[in-house]
């Protein structure tokens, strides 16, 4: 499967926000990756729809919005119109968590289900056939610039094997202190879709070398 690089747009520079999402589109990114905290699920406040907007109409890439939001169905239509493509929503804050994917296919989008670095792979069990992609994070949300867990790395590898085992194809996502020091690892765990927010947009050398840096990491 090949790798695909999402840089998180929470590490860029905002004042240039337009030209930060352009020079990650133009260095190859596969998607633009955009976090929504409420300040309840997590500690931190960030963007709402009108940002997916303005990120829809900087780029035509893939845009996914990363939802770390209590009752996450009230805002889907939300992000839906405002142009996410992907809409990744937190297990932990869905009950309903089969309903709440059939509401996203039902607006033509592609659904992910999160799983925070504690919550086990046995609560998306039942729903693996009927999502698009699973996403595995590797630091607890709420942050940018936090150090890797580790321990999720047997945890990327058991969701991999599950997939296999199943046939299915969906992509494994990984989001949280991933960069060229610890893409190899999570590649080779099974994960094929990168999340990078300092890594890409805090990286010294530029977004584009940043962008070159992980994916030649990646190619394990
Ligand atoms: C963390 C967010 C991440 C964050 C990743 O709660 O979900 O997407 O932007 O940032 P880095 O890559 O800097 O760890
Ligand atoms: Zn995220």
């Amino acid at each position: 499967m090949p790798v695909e690089i999402a840089p998180s747009i929470l590490a860029a520079d905002l004042t240039r926000l337009a030209e930060q999402v352009k020079e990650a589109e133009a260095a190859g990114a596969e998607r633009i990756h955009v976090d929504i905290m409420d300040g309840r699920f997590v500690p931190n406040l960030t963007f709402g729809p009108i940002m997916v907007e303005a990120v829809r109409r900087s780029t035509k890439v893939i845009i996914e919005a990363h939802l770390m939001i209590v009752e996450p169905e009230r805002y889907i239509p939300d992000f839906a119109k405002a142009g996410a493509d992907i809409i990744e929503v937190q297990q932990e804050t869905c009950p309903h968590l089969h309903q709440t994917i059939q509401q996203i296919h039902g607006l033509h989008k592609k659904a992910c289900v999160v799983l925070n670095p504690a919550t086990p792979l046995a609560t998306i069990e039942e729903v693996l056939g009927d999502v698009d992609e699973v996403l595995i994070m590797t630091v607890n949300p709420g942050f940018g610039g936090q150090q890797f867990l580790e321990t999720t790395l047997p945890k990327i590898a058991r969701l991999r094997q599950m997939l296999d085992a199943r046939g299915l194809g969906c992509d494994l996502e990984v989001d949280g202190g991933i960069g060229p020091a610890t893409a190899p690892a999570v590649v080779k765990a099974g994960a094929n879709v990168l999340v990078a927010g300092a890594a890409v947009f805090k990286a010294k050398q530029g977004v584009a070398a940043a962008i070159q840096a992980i994916r030649a990491a990646a190619q394990v």
